[in-house]
C-alpha cells in the first residue's frame, strides 16, 4: 500500500474535530469536509472542503478528484429527537448518504469506516458485544443499523463499524451541547439539574474515540468494533460523579425517571459495551471520566 490519505466527514463535529487535531499531531496527510464553511479553527482551510454528503453528484466530483487511502464517515444527523420528527432527511442524511459513500470507497479500493451508536440496540440488555443482534427502537437508531447492514452484507471487506455511545468533550463553535459540558456549566453557577435514573450509558471520551477510529485505519481493521467509555453508569450517577468532581453539592442533581421528560424518540433503557475485542485488536485504553474532566 503506498501513502496513508485519510478524508474525515464532519469535521466540523466533536469527534470530527479531534480526528483533524490528531491528523495534525501525527501529521498525517488528510482532507476535512464539513457541510457548512470551516468552524474548526484547527483545520487548515486548505484542507477543507464545504460539501454536503446528500449531494450526490458533489461528492462524486469530489472523490473522484482526490485518492484517498481510507474515510473515517463521522458526518451525521445527530439530534436523536430531531431525527425522529424528520425521519425523512435522517434517513438521507444518515443511510443514503452513508451508503452512496460506501459505495465510492468501494470503487476507489478505499478502506471505509462508519460511525455508528449504542441506539442501534434495545437497550433491555446492556454491556453489549459486538455480534450482539441490533434492534433499534428510535428513527436515529434504525437509520444507522440500515447504514451498517449496507456494509455488513457486502462482499468488500475494507471496511469497519465504530459503535460509540454518549460522546463528550469540548470543541469549537459545535452545533450542540454534551451533557458533560451542560453539567460542569449549571452545577458550577449552582442550578438544580434533573437527571434520569432508569438509563444507563458509558459515556465517551472524544478523544478515546478519536484514538479509537485512527487506530483503525492505522490497522485496515475490518468489522464491528464497540468504542465507548470503560464505565456504564445511569444519567443520574454521572450527574453526581461531575457533582463530586466539582465540589459542590449533590443536592443539586435531582433523580426523576424518563417518562417525566416526554421526549419523542424512544430510547434504549441500558446500553454500554463489552470493550475486549477493542482492546485486544486496536489497543483501546479509554480514560476514567475524573481523568476527562479536567479538560472540559
Ligand atoms: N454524540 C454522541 O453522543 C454520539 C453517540 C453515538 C454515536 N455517535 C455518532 O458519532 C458520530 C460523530 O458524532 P459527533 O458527536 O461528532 O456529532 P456532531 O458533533 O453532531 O457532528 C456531526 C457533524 O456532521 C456534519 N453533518 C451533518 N449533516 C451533514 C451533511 N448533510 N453533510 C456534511 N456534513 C454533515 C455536521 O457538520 P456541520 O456542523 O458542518 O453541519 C456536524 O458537525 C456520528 O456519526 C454520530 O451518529 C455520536
Amino acid at each position: 500500500m503506498g501513502a496513508l490519505r485519510l478524508l474525515i466527514t464532519g469535521s466540523n463535529g466533536l469527534l470530527g474535530q479531534k480526528m483533524v487535531a490528531m491528523c495534525l499531531v501525527h501529521r498525517m496527510d488528510f482532507a476535512a469536509i464539513s457541510s457548512g464553511p470551516n468552524r474548526n479553527p484547527d483545520c487548515p482551510d486548505s484542507n477543507y472542503t464545504a460539501l454536503d454528503i446528500t449531494r450526490e453528484q458533489e461528492v462524486l466530483t469530489y472523490l473522484d478528484s482526490h485518492n484517498f487511502t481510507h474515510i473515517v464517515h463521522t458526518a451525521a444527523m445527530t439530534n436523536v429527537d430531531a431525527c425522529e420528527l424528520n425521519a425523512a432527511l435522517c434517513n438521507e442524511i444518515n443511510y443514503l448518504a452513508s451508503k452512496r459513500l460506501f459505495e465510492i470507497a468501494q470503487k476507489k479500493g478505499c478502506h471505509f469506516t462508519l460511525l455508528s451508536t449504542d441506539f442501534v440496540f434495545d437497550g433491555h440488555q446492556g454491556n453489549y458485544i459486538e455480534t450482539d443482534m441490533p434492534n433499534p427502537l428510535s428513527v436515529y437508531g434504525r437509520s444507522k443499523w440500515m447504514a451498517e447492514q449496507e456494509l455488513i452484507q457486502s462482499a468488500y471487506s475494507k471496511w469497519a463499524i465504530a459503535r460509540t455511545i454518549i460522546v463528550y468533550g469540548k470543541g469549537h463553535q459545535l452545533n450542540k451541547s454534551n451533557i458533560f459540558s451542560w453539567l460542569m456549566q449549571e452545577l458550577t453557577q449552582g442550578k438544580e439539574v434533573s437527571l434520569i435514573t432508569d438509563h444507563f450509558r458509558a459515556p465517551t471520551w472524544a478523544e478515546d474515540l478519536a484514538e479509537g477510529c485512527l487506530s483503525i485505519v492505522r490497522h485496515d481493521a475490518s468489522g464491528i468494533f464497540h468504542l465507548s467509555g470503560p464505565e456504564t453508569l445511569s444519567i443520574y450517577e454521572i450527574g453526581l460523579r461531575v457533582a463530586r468532581y466539582l465540589g459542590v453539592s449533590e443536592r443539586l442533581i435531582k433523580p426523576i425517571n424518563s417518562k417525566n421528560l416526554n421526549q419523542p424518540a424512544p430510547r434504549p433503557a441500558m446500553t454500554g459495551f463489552n470493550l475486549e475485542k477493542s482492546a485486544s485488536i486496536l489497543g483501546y485504553k479509554p480514560h476514567s471520566i475524573e481523568e476527562t474532566l479536567e479538560y472540559l
